[in-house]
């Protein structure tokens, strides 16, 4: 039987949920459920019901503000609002909000299944011309584990404020991917989200990226720049790797994060700026700050929410449905046929230890399906994937095809050449003779990290 949609119902009362979806599975709906509004907003974003069935009075976020969070980021998905006795008035501001209806609690089963029927079908249309219009969808923070389900509620529940977040985790676990998802769940969503690799930033560049300046200011400034927090107004802006971050930039950006001021090289004035701020890292800042290379107190600031993004190690049961997405997702833009991996494949990959986290994990499926051309992935070859393993001229030697070769030549050359000028990025371009913008691109590409 053809499902008569899928239908998102919030409220903090378990016994209320159940009666509700009683009846709702009883007419043939896909049901989920929320325990609060924060739940809900990542629910509406995951499930993307066709209409929601909402309560009003709950702890946290009520029922109103989850409707003006969705309206503001223009998530139109029709929301039908439950209301006990006394609810009126707010009942009403929730209509005015861009509520679709409101029913007395309880519901009786007639007038709940006439209200939904007809929000539901708003919803499909909405549904049909979003995929008609084939808007780019904010990639998924997949993982139905404990430690993914968790982290998913966190960023539900530090998404609508504009608390600054630290993003802690290995390399390749996700942060990018969290501090995305904040700034999409955010009523900041429809704004810029502006990225900044701290690291990938020479030094003497990195405030005037920031901060912006004066054309003239210095010499090579022979325009005016806009720093990134200007254009990250109104919205957020991710400071990735922020513990590469030098002291002297620290203090910068502390007075940013303190009086909410810029101030572009040269230009003497400062600047107000509202802008959001999220960092992330996979350093120990903690250990950072003892070392006397982070300040403590831009530590302070930037850790008021620390979320941690987990090792793939530690929630290996989120493996095979990563690998479906990747593979489903990788076909698609390689051009190949459905791909199935053999169970005797995803046991291999069950027990893999993926220093590389879920960006190994990608790069693995990748490869699979470009080179293994049957439909069915039977076996994968772990050792060439492994982080450095590109290094060891064995590994060279061993290069499928003569691109993959002069990628891991390349690779190799160059971490061992930064290491021989103790990672200074000028130093070594210098010594190697390529310009030192070139250098930072094959560092960003190759994600060459000082531990290599
Ligand atoms: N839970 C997840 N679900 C789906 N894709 C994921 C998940 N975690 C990571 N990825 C994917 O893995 C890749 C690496 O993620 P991301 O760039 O966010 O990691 P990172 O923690 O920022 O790594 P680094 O510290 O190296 O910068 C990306 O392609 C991302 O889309
Ligand atoms: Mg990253």
């Amino acid at each position: 039987m053809e499902i008569a949609g899928r239908v998102l119902i919030v409220d903090d009362d378990d016994a209320n949920r159940l009666v509700v979806r009683t009846i709702l599975t009883g007419a043939g709906y896909e049901v989920h459920e929320a325990g609060d509004a924060f739940a809900a907003l990542d629910g509406i974003d995951r499930d993307t019901p066709h209409a929601v069935l909402l309560d009003i009075k709950m702890p946290g976020m009520d029922g109103l503000g989850l409707i003006e969070n969705l309206r503001r980021r223009g998530v139109d998905v029709p929301v039908v609002v439950l209301t006990g006795h006394g609810d009126e008035f707010t009942a009403s501001s929730c209509l005015k909000a861009g509520a679709d209806a409101f029913l007395d609690k309880p519901p009786e089963r007639a007038k709940l299944l006439l209200a939904l029927q007809g929000a539901v079908a708003r919803g499909k249309l909405a549904e049909e011309n979003r995929r008609l219009k084939g808007g780019q969808e904010e990639p998924p923070l997949l993982g139905n584990s404990v430690s993914m389900h968790d982290l998913r509620e966190e960023i539900a529940r530090v998404a609508p404020s504009r608390a600054t977040v630290l993003i802690v985790g290995e390399s390749g676990t996700g942060k990018e991917l969290v501090a995305r998802r904040i700034h999409h769940l955010s009523p900041r969503a429809r704004e810029p989200f502006v990225r900044v690799n701290c690291a990938a930033i020479p030094e003497e560049l990195i405030e005037s990226e920031l901060f912006g300046h004066e054309k003239g200011s210095f010499t090579g400034a022979v325009r005016k720049q806009i720093g990134k927090f200007v254009q990250a107004e109104n919205g957020t802006i991710f400071l990735d790797e922020v513990g590469d971050m030098s002291l002297r930039t620290q203090a910068k950006v502390l007075r940013v994060l303190q009086d909410g001021e810029v101030e572009p090289v040269g230009a003497g004035v400062v600047r107000r700026v509202d802008v959001r701020v999220i960092a992330a890292t996979n350093k120990n800042l903690p250990e950072e700050v003892k070392a006397g290379r982070f300040r403590e107190d831009l530590y302070f600031r930037l850790s008021v929410v620390v979320l941690q993004t987990p090792p793939l190690r530690s929630h290996p049961e989120d493996i095979p449905a990563l690998v479906e997405h990747c593979t489903s997702e990788a076909c698609t833009e390689y051009n190949r046929r459905p791909k199935r991996w053999t169970r005797e494949a995803l046991d291999q990959l069950a027990v893999y230890p993926f220093p590389g986290n879920v960006r190994e994990l990608k790069n693995i499926v990748e490869r699979a399906v470009i080179m293994q051309l049957e439909d069915e992935i039977k076996g994968v070859d772990l050792l060439r994937s492994a982080p450095g393993a590109g290094a060891e001229d064995e590994g060279l030697f061993g290069a499928p095809t003569l691109a993959e070769f002069q990628e891991r030549a390349e690779r190799a050359y160059l971490v061992r050449q930064l290491q021989r000028h103790n990672w200074n990025v000028a130093a070594t371009a210098r010594a190697i003779n390529t310009p030192r913008s070139n250098l930072y691109k094959k560092i960003e590409a190759y994600g060459l990290k000082r531990e290599d």
